[in-house]
């Protein structure tokens, strides 16, 4: 779908999309239209209960002789409440509510609103970001599907009296939009195309926009010493990999630590020989979730040319059950030294991690390091699809995080780490085992990871409940997620971005 911006008319032809407040009070642009189409919106508000309520949705046919198709009435609530993220979710609306309607062109009338705080150019650069947001699609292999079937929109124009602003501020968004998108793309592909190599070299694209991009072998992890990642990989006839990007977009000379973000990238986890069940077993292939998030982050924040320096580490494996594969009661050895008797199998993404991290906090001295992963079921239990669970030593981070995540409707729910939680997973065998018991297991997991970050400010977010969703949301069809890159995006720009 094309976005642009162009400055208000009457549209005369293809949908027109306008607003309406709390009380059914239509914006100027809408009262213009129900003007000029005779009460065509006055007489479809009577005739439903449209209240001009947040996310309530009327549609019109367009007037006799007249080339315009469809009016589409969305509500927008009370003006106090209207943010950024209320025109982001009517740009959904805008998008869902027209993409099968046959029409190609759709034509948003955006006014000022009495009351908002928002101005009308950042309100059409929200609206554009949310409905491209929506309009995203993984269709790639599908070739039989009826073109009546697909989408019809192919064209978004957003009229304002702003025009010039409105597209000013949506060159950062339309970036961040990209760093979505590619995420998505990640996360959906499936595993027999994308696994630890392909995937790198997905990361490698990157360097068009300026990351620096190194990907390590396993020859280059052994002799590192990454004995936690390399025993997840050795049941695959894949190799696995790390990538390490670099985006250095503080100004020269500043001597400021990077910031860090590190992803899980399970290509594909069937458990290992702690296979887990068939049911649902495909749902593994985005694994790679955490990975696909810190790439897309870096596409984003290099896309928008962010002022800040920052690495992403991600560490791809696919853990397979083989002749070669680990085995309960293995013992191996961690880059950081410390040894991790192998319980279980199926709990390889911590040990993906534990290298990733170590590494990261170990080359790079950073600033604080979050690290994003699918790790576990037990946060599926815990917080479903609604929030993110987070882990951390640090309030600061976490409050930063926390209010991050407000904003982009990203939410982050924070759960407690002590001593207590840390001894159920020592070993009498090693250093550590990668197992706790039943109860905390989302917890124990990051229990574990705390053990390779030493002091460094860090944070987990387990994102296994919201990495991909079975619904449709206002900005976020079903499908791969990419939960995270906006709030990563949001949290540097909220903190650790020269100005
Ligand atoms: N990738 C899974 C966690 C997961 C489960 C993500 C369901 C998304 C949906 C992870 O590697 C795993 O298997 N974790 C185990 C840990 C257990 C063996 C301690 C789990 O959650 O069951
Ligand atoms: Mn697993
Ligand atoms: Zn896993």
């Amino acid at each position: 779908m094309k976005i642009s911006f162009a400055n208000m008319t009457q549209p005369t032809s293809g949908a027109a999309v306008v607003f309406a407040l709390e009380g059914s009070k239509l914006t100027d642009s809408a009262a213009a239209l129900d003007k000029a189409t005779k009460g065509a919106l006055s007489r479809a508000i009577k005739a439903s209960r449209f209240k001009g309520k947040r996310a309530q949705t009327l549609h019109v046919l367009g007037p006799a002789g007249s080339k315009l198709g469809r009016i589409l009435l969305i509500g927008l609530g009370k003006p106090k409440d209207i943010g950024e993220k209320t025109w982001q979710r009517a740009g959904g609306y805008a998008y869902a509510g027209l993409a099968k309607s046959g029409l190609g062109t759709v034509s948003v009338m955006i006014d000022g609103i009495d009351g908002t705080k928002i101005k009308p150019a950042d309100a059409a650069a929200n609206l554009a970001f949310g409905a491209g947001l929506r309009s995203y699609r993984f269709d790639k292999y599908r070739t039989t599907e009826k073109d009546d079937a697909k989408p019809s929109i192919k064209s978004l124009r957003v009229l304002s009296r702003a025009t010039a602003a409105a597209r000013r501020a949506y060159g950062p968004l339309s970036k961040i939009a990209d760093g979505v998108a590619m995420t998505r793309d990640l996360v959906s592909e499936p595993p027999n195309i994308l696994y630890p190599a392909t995937l790198a070299k997905q990361a490698k694209e990157l360097t068009k926009l300026g990351v620096k991009v190194q990907v390590l072998g396993e020859a280059q992890m052994e002799r590192l010493g990454m004995g936690a990642l390399l025993g997840v990989g050795q049941g695959s006839r894949r190799e696995s990999q790390m990538v390490v990007m670099q985006w250095n977009g503080a100004p020269r000379g500043s001597k400021d630590k990077p910031i860090a973000f590190v992803g899980k990238g399970v290509t594909f986890d069937t458990g290992g020989i702690s296979l887990k069940p068939g049911a649902g077993m495909e749902d593994m292939k985005w694994d790679m979730g955490g990975s696909g998030v810190v790439i897309g982050l870096m596409k984003a924040l290099a896309g928008r040319k962010a002022k800040v320096n920052v690495v992403g580490v991600v560490g791809l494996v696919e853990n397979m059950p083989d002749g070669n594969a680990q085995r309960p009661g293995d013992i191996v050895t961690s880059m950081s030294g410390q040894t991790i008797e192998i319980l279980n199998t199926d709990a390889e993404g911590r040990l993906v991690l534990a290298d990733a991290l170590h590494y990261t906090v170990d080359k790079f001295d950073p600033k604080f390091v979050v690290d994003l992963a699918t790790l576990t079921g037990a946060i599926i239990i815990a917080l479903g699809t609604e929030h993110a669970g987070m882990f951390s030593n640090n309030d600061q981070l976490c409050e930063r995080l926390s209010k991050a995540g407000k904003e982009v409707d990203e939410k982050v729910w924070r759960f407690p780490l002590n001593d207590a939680y840390d001894k159920l997973i020592n070993s009498p065998a090693a250093d550590m085992q990668n197992i706790g018991g039943r109860g905390a297991g989302s917890i124990t997991a990051a229990q574990f990871l705390q053990r390779f970050v030493g002091k460094t400010p860090w944070a987990h977010l387990d994102i296994a409940g919201v990495t991909w969703s079975k619904a449709d949301a206002p900005t976020v069809p079903k499908g791969g997620t990419a939960f995270g890159v906006r709030l990563l995006d949001r949290l540097v720009a909220n903190h650790y971005e020269k100005r």
